[in-house]
């Protein structure tokens, strides 16, 4: 499989889920951002890929949504933003120094298109490549950012990283299941696809876990 990066922090246990039932598969994983993505569906790397946002002109696909990956404002606990009444207005986050994903990532993409369209525009910190290291920089009071509440499925939100109420977030996304258009499907990653799709409820009702507010917005 070949996996966005915001899809690292659910496939791991849809794969574990699934080979208990098919025991003896052995799985491959690849992780990387959208762009890298995009080529490795063009060479016909993998079998399947799991994508935030469907390609349309780089390459003929078909795709399933399976699951919310909602994507929303995290800052470090008690930030001075937090003091500001709620929803926080759109432009004092993009007037906060804000720790951006790389060129090539579909978050990035995502919320760069909300602030254009809004006539905003971020005022970049810096640049970091993973959603991790994202989460440590904001943990560490480098900046703001934004990423998938998936990010926080081990620690949960009441950590050292929280979720902002800001106007117009989250920004609802779905994850979708994607192969080259025509391809025929290994018993296997037929198997894999259903299972995951039957997984859908599971994983919403985990991420209204981990932030309830998000019933508010389904
Ligand atoms: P990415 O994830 O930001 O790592 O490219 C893609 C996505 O969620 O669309």
């Amino acid at each position: 499989m070949g996996v966005v990066t915001t899809a690292k922090y659910i496939a791991p246990e849809l794969l574990a889920a699934f080979g208990e039932q098919f025991p003896g598969i052995e799985f491959s994983m690849t992780v990387s951002n959208r762009g890298d993505i995009i080529r490795r569906i063009q060479d016909s790397e993998d079998d399947l890929y799991i994508m935030g946002q469907v390609p349309t002109d780089e390459v003929e696909v078909e795709a399933t949504p399976f699951a919310w990956n909602p994507l929303t404002v995290m800052v470090q606990r008690g930030h001075p933003l937090t003091l500001l009444k709620k929803p926080v207005p759109l432009h004092a986050i993009a007037e906060t120094s804000f720790l951006i994903r790389e060129a090539g990532s579909g978050t990035r993409n995502a919320y760069l298109r909300l602030f254009s369209e809004k006539g905003l525009k971020l005022n970049v910190a810096m640049e970091l490549s993973s959603n991790e290291a994202i989460k440590h920089a904001v943990a560490s009071g480098l900046g703001i950012s934004i990423l998938s509440i998936h990010s926080l499925a081990l620690e949960g939100t009441k950590g050292p990283v929280e979720i902002l109420e800001v106007e117009d977030f989250p920004i609802l996304r779905k994850w979708y299941l994607v192969h080259p258009r025509g391809k025929i499907l290994s018993l296997t990653a037929q198997k894999f696809m259903e299972f995951t799709i039957s997984q859908e409820q599971f994983i919403t009702d985990r991420l209204v876990n981990l932030w309830p507010d998000l019933a508010n917005y389904l």
